[in-house]
């Protein structure tokens, strides 16, 4: 038996879990699938203000609520659990975070042999490190990470996300192509689930991290690595900055939310592509394939 815990606004994350594990079904795998209900709902398509309003809880942890009674029956023995979700701004998103921080959940995971799924814009890095962060305080094995992200370049899939996530468009026009993860790349994803499938039946979960990631589980880009590092940092400054004003959706902290819009603007926009030519002017010095290791590969748990 595999369990999938989801949560997702759109739906693009579910088809990925279902693309994932229709071989498991297929092969008579029974697959459970749970929904993550956050108790404080977020709107989609996002009102820009509610959007940018969620950043400082979101980067800092500190989910507003938490999420509806999860059914926990009958899934006991399950061989393995996976876990679906995304990122929003470079964090888990607030309830893949509610999720985690659950009493019940984390009773049912320590243990349990778990397999992260991240379907993002392209800036999973932080999100990566937060649940395996997540799963080791929990002492759940940790044995897969996948991400299925857009392959579009990094300003045209940030402004196609925009007009997704604000005004709910999402097909291609004559300028942009369709927003998030390409359908044939969630078609493909089914290869992941075959090998998964090996896995289990061979109960064999060492070798399952490479031999996903020989699959292309992960398609890492390194200059995304200095941009997603500074900005985890600078964005932490701008949470504490608007929080002094105020909590989750108070009104005090109106302006501070304004300006960090603007920020994120010109960071995007102008900062990102000279950030970009610095990164690969100073490639050597950023230890590429530490990091590549350390975010690719899983260390087991036990
Ligand atoms: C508030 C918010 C912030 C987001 N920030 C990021 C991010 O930092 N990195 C990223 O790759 N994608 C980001 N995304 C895109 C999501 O990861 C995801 O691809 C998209 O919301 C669709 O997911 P869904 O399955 O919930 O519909 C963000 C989305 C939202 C709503």
């Amino acid at each position: 038996m595999i369990v999938v815990f989801y949560y997702t606004q759109s739906g693009q994350a579910l088809d990925v879990a279902k693309r994932i594990c229709q071989p498991l079904a297929e092969a008579g795998t029974e697959v459970v699938w749970r929904p993550i209900i956050p108790q404080q709902t977020y709107p989609f398509p996002w009102n820009k203000y509610e959007f940018f309003d969620s950043f400082p809880e979101t980067r800092l942890g500190m989910p507003p609520s938490g999420i509806q009674p999860l059914d926990f029956s009958g899934i006991e023995k399950a061989e393995l659990v996976m876990i679906v979700g995304q990122s929003w701004f470079l964090s888990p998103s607030l309830p893949l975070q509610s999720f985690f921080e659950n009493e019940q959940v984390k009773a049912y995971l320590e243990g349990k042999k778990v397999v992260f799924v991240n379907a993002c814009r392209n800036m999973w890095l932080m999100t990566g490190r937060a649940v395996k962060a997540y799963l080791h305080e929990i002492k759940a094995c940790q044995v897969g990470h996948i991400v299925l992200q857009d392959t579009a370049p990094n300003l045209i899939s940030a402004l196609t996300i925009v007009r997704w996530l604000l005004y709910g468009k999402k097909q291609s026009s004559w300028l942009l192509p369709a927003a998030g993860v390409r359908k044939a790349d969630i078609e493909d994803a089914s290869r992941f689930g075959d090998i998964i499938k090996i896995a289990i039946e061979k109960n064999d979960f060492q070798h399952l991290q490479p031999q996903l990631l020989a699959a292309g589980a992960i398609d890492y880009k390194p200059s995304i690595l200095l941009l997603e590092k500074t900005g985890h940092r600078m964005f932490g400054h701008w949470a504490h900055f608007i929080r002094k004003r105020g909590g989750f959706r108070d009104p005090c902290r109106r302006t501070r939310v304004n300006l960090f819009f603007y920020y994120l603007l010109v960071v995007l926009f102008v900062v990102s592509p000279f950030a970009q030519l610095f990164f690969y002017l100073t490639y050597p010095l950023h230890c590429v394939g530490k990091h590549k290791r350390e975010d690719c590969y899983i260390e087991s748990n036990n």
